[in-house]
């Protein structure tokens, strides 16, 4: 199983998987757009897109995942939590949101599983349902390059700390 960035060759597999969920109506051009903006990735497994995962880089100024699909018969492999994880490390503030609609049990679930929390919730949007919205942390990982460079006795303390 491999997860990687989308190709444009991905959104005819990529529609066909969200129809299945959501039906037809914008999610073509939204899909086509994402991928375009290397804001999606995708799991490949045997040579077939078996789930993807699009994102938004400027929700409110931060990471939010916008709309994420794996295939019914691959679910509970770990799938969308490791693509998750690939769209965290884009985050730059240390914050990842999402939502879902709040009679979406599974998506719940899977929400809470991941270390989700609730962070609110948007009324009176197009949908029958209220949308609630997750948040949670990202470690942000320090660039201890970038920290030697400056300060050059820091990386003998680190080593010496290593080998105890
Ligand atoms: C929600 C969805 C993306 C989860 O994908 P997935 O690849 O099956 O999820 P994972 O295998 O990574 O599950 C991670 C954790 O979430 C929880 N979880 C996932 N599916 C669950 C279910 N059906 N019941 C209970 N918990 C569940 C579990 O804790 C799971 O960890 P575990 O299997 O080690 O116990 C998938 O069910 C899906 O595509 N659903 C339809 C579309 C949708 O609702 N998208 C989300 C809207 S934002």
């Amino acid at each position: 199983m491999e997860i990687r960035i989308a190709r444009p060759n991905d959104l005819e597999p990529c529609i066909n998987l969200n129809k299945a969920l959501y039906g037809k109506g914008k999610w073509p051009e939204f899909l086509r757009q994402r991928i375009e903006d290397t804001r999606m990735y995708v799991t490949e497994h045997e040579g077939r897109v078996v789930g993807f995962i699009a994102f938004e880089t400027n929700f409110i100024g931060c990471l939010f995942i916008s709309l994420l699909s794996v295939h019914a018969e691959l679910r509970r492999k770990g799938i969308a939590r490791r693509m998750i994880e690939k769209v965290a490390a884009h985050s730059k503030n240390g914050k990842l949101f999402s939502s879902t609609e709040e009679d979406n049990e599974i998506s719940i679930k899977m929400h809470e599983a991941l270390g989700f929390r609730r962070s609110g919730y948007i009324d009176n949007l197009p949908q029958p349902r209220r949308e609630i919205i997750y948040y949670r942390d990202v470690p942000l990982q320090t660039d201890l390059t970038m920290l030697f460079s400056v300060f050059p006795e820091s990386r003998e303390q680190e080593s010496s700390r290593r080998s105890i």
